[in-house]
């Protein structure tokens, strides 16, 4: 998390960077700054809160130094004020971080004893005065910079600024992604491509424990030990895309919208609809018909994505899945047999716990196959097969056409699994085809009962508490309905199976408490219906979303009634994701919250 940019430029810097960190915000919004150097000085402006604040300062003092490293924070050491905003200042030397630096203690001892007094309470702060101190030893700045990144342990990408030196800006990389962008007499340093679509597409990714020594006209990169490394340039997708929110009153709402696109591109590239049948497996350098076991990681909702796959896998290709909360199966130490496929979902493909967990199943010989929407990132780069979501940038914290389109995916890989194994024949490979290419259309008619899930958003905006509740594939989406809207209403949310209703959370259900629960008519619809009874019962307030059949024979006295289209079983999740999402979205509108931007959260996590 945070966002880090720099640019060795030949105009004013200071807007161009500012410019770049709105495109990072995403990783962090709660402080943000901009250094850069102008005749021999160097000068910063820091603000608290949004990038605005930082806009507003630099209106009114303005920065002209053509060349400048920028900072947009989610705190990791130290509140976020001005003070612990970056860039840090070392006398001469000025930095900007993302991750943390494990070791900051010890090395913050040590350069107190030296004398090296310390303004803010980050870990960031070391690395300016390690590289200070290196300055005052003699050594050149890029010396300097190396031995100062030789001292750090944990996970950081940094951009090191030097006062004396206005052609000069050295990058590291230890975890968290740092990309060099290619310009004509100017050269860029940004934590994601998308940050520098803008000034150039020409790309080049660092990779973990490289640094960079970057000036205008040439860019070099460094392995730790300081051997010139050599890695390859690349054209970014980024650049192509159009990030903005369109008529769209926030990216959250706008990405809702997008969905039976990008599930459609998502299904047809893994689909063939023509034919009926999957192509997954075609080119995977794997066979899936050997693969006994498969264990999925991940967090958030892309943990909640693997989720329900596991239905998917166990139902339709009999194959056993473990899954796991990434930061839980990294240290978990779990057996692995050789052989097996190993699943990592992640929007971002920068998540730090997963991507812990991916090298720990590597280490242990399994196959790693990637289901990410970034196919320049990390956790792609280090897997043996990249099923790529093609939901295209997704900017809103909370996320939504991600979670459809790894539903997407992971459907599309349950039915290549299944039919490799002989699980399922070439008509029941058909027919589950034949349903999910409706799906675009039925997520349509799910947008549709938007007005509906308004007015009912409004009665939510009231209570402090809700429950969610799902059987089956519709219990993990309870936990995601519940997810969503905690992350961004603020209002308190638990998801449960609904046979476990019983046993704990029945003794909250009183008339003040709103429970919604997920129920396509499906095989165990009945033992839902009961569980709404035991709801009802108790004054429960019930906020029913079903189907037509559904609702035709629920005899319950629901408050509120939200009518999905009859459908295929294979495509609920999919498609109920998003009356699920929309609650969320107009809860939240409701409470005045920050949809895009939620308190506390940043859209992508590359600490543990
Ligand atoms: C953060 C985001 C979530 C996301 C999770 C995992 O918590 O706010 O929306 O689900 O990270 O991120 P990933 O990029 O790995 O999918």
């Amino acid at each position: 998390m945070c966002g880090i940019v720099g640019i060795v430029g030949t105009e004013p810097v200071a807007p161009l960077l500012v410019d770049a960190l709105k495109r990072l915000e995403y990783r962090g919004y709660d402080s943000a700054g901009v250094a850069t150097i102008e005749d021999s000085q160097l000068d910063r402006r820091r603000a608290e809160g949004k990038l605005v604040n930082l806009e507003a300062r630099l209106k009114a003092s303005p920065l002209s130094g053509t060349v400048g490293i920028g900072h947009t924070r989610w705190a990791t050491h130290g509140v976020p004020n001005e003070i612990n905003a970056h860039p840090h200042f070392s006398d001469s030397v000025a930095v900007v971080h993302n991750g943390i630096i494990e070791n900051f203690r010890v090395l913050r001892d040590e350069l107190e004893k030296d004398g090296y007094s310390f303004s803010s309470q980050t870990d960031t702060e070391v690395v300016a005065h390690l590289v200070s101190r290196g300055l005052k030893q003699g050594l050149k700045p890029v010396q300097a910079a190396h031995e100062a990144i030789k001292r750090l342990e944990g996970a950081f990408a940094l951009a090191i600024l030097f006062r004396d030196e206005e052609d000069l800006i050295v990058g590291a990389r230890n975890g968290p992604p740092l990309a060099i962008g290619h310009g004509e007499g100017k050269m860029y340093l940004g934590s994601d491509a998308i940050a520098l679509a803008p000034f150039t597409d020409r790309i080049t990714y660092l990779e973990d424990g490289d640094w960079c020594v970057v000036h205008r006209e040439k860019a070099e990169i460094f392995d730790l030990e300081g051997n010139p490394v050599e890695r390859v340039l690349q054209r970014s997708v980024g650049s192509s895309l159009m990030v903005d929110k369109g008529n769209h009153r926030h990216f959250m709402i706008k990405e809702i919208y997008e969905q039976p696109e990008v599930i459609s591109h998502t299904l047809s590239h893994y689909l063939d609809f023509g034919d009926c049948r999957t192509t997954i497996g075609e080119d995977l350098p794997f066979n899936l018909a050997e693969v006994e076991r498969i264990s999925i990681s991940a967090c958030g909702t892309a943990y909640l994505a693997g989720l329900i796959s596991k239905y998917w896998f166990e139902r339709l290709a009999g194959i056993p899945v473990d899954i796991d909360i990434a930061s839980e199966f990294r240290y978990r130490e779990m057996p692995l047999k050789k052989g097996g496929l190993a699943l990592f979902i992640s929007q971002s493909g920068e998540t730090a716990d997963t991507l812990a967990s991916l090298r720990y199943c590597k280490e242990n010989g399994q196959h790693i196959g990637a289901i990410v929407n970034v196919p320049e990132s990390t956790i792609a780069r280090e897997s043996d097969a990249i099923l790529q979501t093609l939901a295209g940038p997704e900017i809103g914290v909370a996320s939504t056409k991600a979670f459809t389109c790894q539903l997407s995916v992971l459907v599309s890989l349950a039915i290549a699994v299944g039919k490799a194994r002989g699980a399922i024949d070439v008509q029941k490979e058909k027919e589950l085809i034949r349903a999910l290419t409706e799906a675009p259309r039925y997520a349509n008619k799910a947008l549709k009962l938007e007005k509906q899930i308004e007015k009912i958003a409004a009665d939510l905006a009231k209570v402090r508490h809700i429950l969610y509740l799902g059987r089956d594939t519709n219990y993990p989406l309870a936990l995601e309905g519940a997810l969503k809207l905690k992350e961004i209403s603020y209002i308190h949310a638990e998801g449960y199976a609904a046979g476990e209703l019983k046993h704990g959370p029945i003794a909250l259900i009183d008339e003040t408490m709103p429970v919604v629960v997920i129920a396509p008519h499906d095989r165990i619809f009945e033992k839902t219906v009961s569980n709404m009874q035991e709801v009802a019962a108790r004054g429960g307030r019930i906020i029913l979303i079903t189907d037509e059949k559904g609702a035709s024979e629920v005899s319950i006295d629901a408050e509120h009634v939200v009518v999905m289209p009859d459908m295929p079983e294979i495509l609920t999740p999919i498609v109920y994701a998003i009356p699920v999402q929309l609650l969320a979205y107009h809860t939240a509108l409701a409470m005045g919250t920050d949809v895009d931007q939620p308190r506390n959260l940043a859209k992508s996590v590359t600490v543990e």
